[in-house]
């Protein structure tokens, strides 16, 4: 936790993405007007120097750094991943659309610290392409999750979840949109839950 000069600890949150950044935003957003208490952003981190979400973290004043995947093993650029958030003393890490699964190293780095928001109500339909695969199985409803990412494919312990309808004339555009509009509130709400535990629990050991 870093004190800022009003003297209040907050939590330092690290937020990687490799596209459009939406469910950034929406975190950054949130931690501005007081949704998330004692929270700041310090870092979006893309994979993808191209990722439009780095424009957006650029106007919200949030430092960006690109650590390019490109042509390298896992494990050596998660490294760098990793010591990038220790440099800057991140507490937690909110992955944000971030296209590459973590490696062991990075998992273990911060246990417990990883969120993740998914596009579907988990454990149903993990993986690429989930409002996809809700449509493939005419699921009538389908929704959001915020899980702690662990070395599993979308399996780790679920935080949140929020239900939305999936209509008959549905295409993978319009779900896509609907549970979008949720993950922009489901997140935000998440983490804000996450830090009051994680401040209790610091408070009780101390
Ligand atoms: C979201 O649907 C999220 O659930 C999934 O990837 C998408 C990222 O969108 N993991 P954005 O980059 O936050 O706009």
């Amino acid at each position: 936790m870093s004190a800022k000069t009003d003297g209040i600890e907050r939590a330092r949150i690290a937020i990687l993405i490799s596209g459009r950044g939406s469910n950034m935003v929406a975190l950054a957003e949130a931690a501005r007007d007081g949704r998330i208490a004692n929270a700041e952003i310090a870092i979006a981190i893309s994979d993808q120097p191209n990722a439009a979400g780095l424009d957006k973290a650029k106007e919200l004043g949030i430092e960006t750094l690109v650590v390019e995947r490109r042509g390298r093993p896992r494990a050596e650029h998660d490294r760098e991943v990793v010591a990038a958030l220790q440099a800057r003393q991140i507490d937690l890490v909110c992955l944000a659309g971030y296209m590459r699964v973590l490696s062991g190293e990075f998992i273990e780095a911060y246990r417990g610290r990883i969120l993740n928001i998914h596009p579907s109500l988990l454990p149903l339909f993990p993986g690429l392409d989930a409002q996809q695969q809700a449509l493939k199985h005419r699921a009538k409803s389908s929704g959001c999750t915020v899980h702690y990412v662990d070395e599993t494919l979308d399996g780790g312990l679920i935080i949140a979840q929020r239900v939305v309808p999936v209509h008959d004339d549905d295409t993978v555009e319009t779900l896509s949109a609907r549970i979008l509009e949720e993950e922009h509130k489901l997140y935000p709400e998440a983490l804000a839950m996450v830090l009051g535990n994680m401040g209790r629990l610091s408070a009780a050991v101390e």
